[in-house]
């Protein structure tokens, strides 16, 4: 048969693309979470669309659909939501009116505009949340250092006080804790809105991580212990060393938020416990979530195949887990450039541990992988996991 007899396929001949996946994902964002939900997609014969910033990002070089453009474009994200079911989210970086519009014109959002502002603003999470009941840190709206004092000599029960930058923060940038009026000063001439907030005495930092349906069925995960340093996650514990009572509490407050709020697709709950066991709400992520992580091996349905089938609809999946204890250790960039295929090898000798690599280029402090272990000890393997880690990169400082 030479080239010329084989007839060429014509559009018209191929099957319609719903014949051959069960559903279409678009997810504004293309970095790690889409990168996990893209392996997900896979196993669900889900198509995945992202809108990439470049086809370079972790997602596309995973094999998820893309098209390149910004999430602040509404005509990308309009073209977005036109080619699937329904819109999710890889990060919250997007407009929330753009997402609104999208809804207007018909579209399927997930989350919902309203239940992502939560995910947004800070200061608007604070103020809905302490209005719904949920227990939050003393916080207040500031614009001057001599307004922080006057929190601090007041509600915020003294110096060191926590100020966050009501948008755009994340691992840890937009979060200072400020001594005095002067330093708070420095902090709020950066500009844009601040919210102050009561230094809390934290015991222990807890994660929840819930499913939960437009149709609102939900499903919630074991309380996971987080553990930040320089405010950033470094590593995860599941379930979370915390009396079964707190962790009860933990895991029945974060359902009810995310019903109170009206939350679909994954949300994560970062939660305080103080020194005397009381739960404070910290912040909401309306996506899949570091804390998820360690679902991937650690429980019956990770993360990121149930943010499919929640989005989607779909029945959600046992959030079991599968190991008296499943920890993570996020690989952070060190501060040389990491040649990971030559370190790799020594980490997989590591017995049990699972490696994900995100696919990024290193700088000091990224996000770029993170190694999971599954044991009947948590410490025995932590152990495990950070040998593992300390073999792929070097450490921060
Ligand atoms: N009020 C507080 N009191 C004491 N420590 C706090 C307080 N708020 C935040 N922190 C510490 O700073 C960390 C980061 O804060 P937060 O989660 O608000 O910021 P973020 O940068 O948005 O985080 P993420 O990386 O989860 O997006 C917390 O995990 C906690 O360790
Ligand atoms: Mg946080």
């Amino acid at each position: 048969v030479t080239e010329a007899q084989v007839p060429a396929v014509s559009a018209a001949t191929r099957a319609p693309a719903s014949h051959l996946t069960t559903g279409r994902v678009g997810m504004v964002g293309a970095g790690q979470l889409a990168r996990m939900t893209q392996r997900a997609a896979i196993d669900l014969g889900v198509h995945l669309e992202v809108l990439a910033a470049s086809a370079d990002d972790p997602a596309v070089t995973a094999g998820a659909g893309y098209r390149i453009g910004s999430p602040d474009d509404l005509d990308a994200l309009r073209g977005l939501a036109a080619d699937v079911d329904v819109v999710t989210l890889d990060h919250e970086l997007v407009p929330n009116e753009h997402l609104r519009a999208l809804v207007e014109a018909g579209h399927r959002v997930a989350p919902d505009p309203a239940a992502l502002a939560f995910g947004q603003d800070k200061q608007h999470a604070r103020r809905e949340l302490a209005a719904l009941g949920f227990p939050v840190p003393a916080f207040t709206t500031v614009s001057s250092g001599a307004e922080v004092a006057a929190f601090a000599d007041g509600e915020g029960g003294g110096w060191p006080v926590v100020l966050k930058a009501a948008r755009g923060g994340y691992d840890g940038r937009g979060v200072e804790v400020v001594v005095d009026a002067a330093d708070a000063d420095e902090v709020l001439r950066r500009g844009g809105t601040w919210i102050a907030e009561a230094h809390v005495d934290i015991a222990t930092e807890l994660a929840v991580v819930v499913a939960r349906r437009p149709s609102g069925e939900a499903a919630t995960y074991p309380v996971v212990e987080t553990v930040q340093r320089d405010g950033i996650c470094v590593e995860l514990v599941l379930p979370a060393r915390v009396d079964t009572e707190v962790a009860r509490r933990a895991e029945a407050l974060a359902t009810d938020i995310v019903a109170a709020i009206d939350g679909t697709g994954i949300v994560a709950t970062e939660l305080f416990v103080t020194g005397s066991g009381e739960l404070l709400v910290n912040e909401l992520a309306l996506r899949p979530h570091n804390s998820g992580h360690v679902t991937i091996e650690g429980a019956v349905t990770s993360q990121f195949h149930q943010h499919l089938r929640a989005v989607l609809d779909w029945p959600l999946g046992a959030t079991d887990a599968v190991a008296p204890a499943a920890v993570m250790v996020n690989l952070l960039g060190g501060p040389a450039p990491t040649d990971l295929g030559a370190r790799l090898p020594s980490a997989l000798a590591i017995p049990g541990v699972a490696v994900h690599l995100y696919g990024k280029v290193s700088r000091p402090g990224r996000k770029i992988g993170h190694v999971t272990a599954l044991g009947d000890d948590a410490d025995e393997a932590l152990e495990r996991a950070r040998e593992a880690a300390s073999r792929l990169v070097d450490p921060q400082d």
